[in-house]
């Protein structure tokens, strides 16, 4: 890890010119160092206060620590007194609850279930793989952001921490974000890591339903989505009606009701009828192999695919997993490793493994910013 000075970050970031995000504990801005890496660099708000600066040191302490290919890497840090930073590696696009709830794309089943899995799995390496366990503290979609090809990136280790060996940790104060606070804790005060547990339950809720963990209804009234789903799955025909109806599909129904009875199991009052993190990932798995099992044997080629738009001129988008999009005459997918190529109407479907060419294609497409307007201003209505 590096240590950077004051001086360094301001002209690796033009002077703290382009904002990327905002947070509990300060600013993150776009940086990029001399050899053309991209960095995000998280600097603090409040010098005064005691608790963003011990939040600061934590973060750097445990994330200094940490090797996992879906957490954030962490670079570098500035230790200076009057402007302790953090440095990242930077991760483009977005976070998962932005992806989610900001963007009306439709994300397949998949895909969620791709970036739900790798998020598990960060989260059971944090649990289990790591000399003392820690425990993230702060789980929810607004910390799992995606990189270049969606896959997830658990981030914001700011209220992290280890646990002792008994496996807990008494907190001073209520950590957590609303609509992810684990009911236990919150009597409790007791932290253990099935406190993540049950908010990562919300986050599969949230990539099942495609709600946020409190939204607004139509009556405008607050709604917890753990609580409004717990209660649908103790009706079974309520539970359905939950799901996003994109992909509340005939074939991904048996998965579906799968996925939304692990998540039940995350939500559970008392911790110790949660699941661990690793059995969670060992579920999430089946399913994930479930699905591609179906997808092989039910669907015609064309199916793989989401049609987005299909204009009358020559523009028409199709996207197989979000990353995979793009815009022409003619169109190509990438999925499972596979190149798909249609004309406009749909009637051929070329399918091959992909070559240097279409590689380079295919290159070129995965780049375009999915939430680019101007890739999408032109083919989307
Ligand atoms: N490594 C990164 N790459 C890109 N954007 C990031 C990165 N880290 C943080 N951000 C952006 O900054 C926001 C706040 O960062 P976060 O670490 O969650 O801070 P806080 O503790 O203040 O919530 C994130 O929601 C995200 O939009
Ligand atoms: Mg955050």
């Amino acid at each position: 890890m590096k240590i950077f000075t004051e001086e360094e970050l301001a002209s690796i970031t033009n002077h703290f010119a382009m904002v990327i995000g905002r947070g509990g504990q300060g600013k993150v801005y776009k940086g990029i160092l001399e050899d053309y890496r991209e960095v995000a660099v998280k600097k603090s708000i409040s010098l005064d206060d005691e608790r963003k600066k011990e939040e600061f040191v934590n973060e750097m302490i445990i994330l200094s620590q940490i090797n996992h290919k879906n957490i954030v890497r962490l670079m570098g840090c500035c230790l200076e007194v009057g402007a302790p930073m953090l440095v990242y590696e930077f991760i483009p696009n977005g976070t998962l609850n932005s992806f989610l709830h900001e963007s009306q794309l439709p994300i397949s089943l998949e895909t969620r279930l791709q970036i739900c899995t790798e998020s598990a799995k960060a989260l059971a390496y944090l649990h289990f793989e790591t000399a003392r366990p820690i425990l993230h503290g702060d789980v929810k979609s607004a910390n799992i952001l995606l990189d270049r090809n969606y896959m997830a990136k658990v981030s914001d280790f700011g209220t992290s921490k280890f646990l002792s060996l008994d496996g807990t940790q008494f907190a001073t104060f209520v950590q957590g974000t609303f609509g992810y606070l684990d009911p236990e804790f919150m009597q409790s005060s007791r932290l253990t890591e099935k406190s993540d547990v049950y908010s990562f339950g919300v986050v599969i809720l949230e990539l099942i339903t495609r709600k946020k963990a409190v939204y607004w209804d139509g009556n405008n009234e607050r709604k917890c989505l753990a609580q409004l789903f717990v209660s649908a799955m103790r009706q079974k025909d309520a539970r359905s009606t939950m799901f996003d109806q994109n992909i509340a599909t005939e074939e991904n129904l048996e998965v579906l009701v799968g996925v939304s009875e692990l998540a039940e199991k995350c939500l559970r009052l008392s911790g110790e009828e949660r699941p661990t993190m690793t059995e969670v990932v060992e579920q999430l798995k089946q399913f994930m192999a479930m699905l591609r099992a179906t997808q092989e044997t039910s669907a015609k080629p064309n199916e793989f695919f989401t049609v987005i738009s299909v204009e009358p001129t020559e523009y028409f988008t199709v996207s197989a997993s979000p990353s995979a999009s793009c815009y022409s005459s003619y169109c190509s997918c990438v999925f499972l490793g596979n190149l798909y190529c249609f004309d406009k109407n749909f009637h051929k479907t070329y399918h091959r493994k992909i070559h240097d060419f279409t590689k380079k294609l295919v290159i070129k497409f995965l780049n375009c910013h999915i939430r680019d307007e101007a890739v999408f201003s032109s083919s989307a209505k």
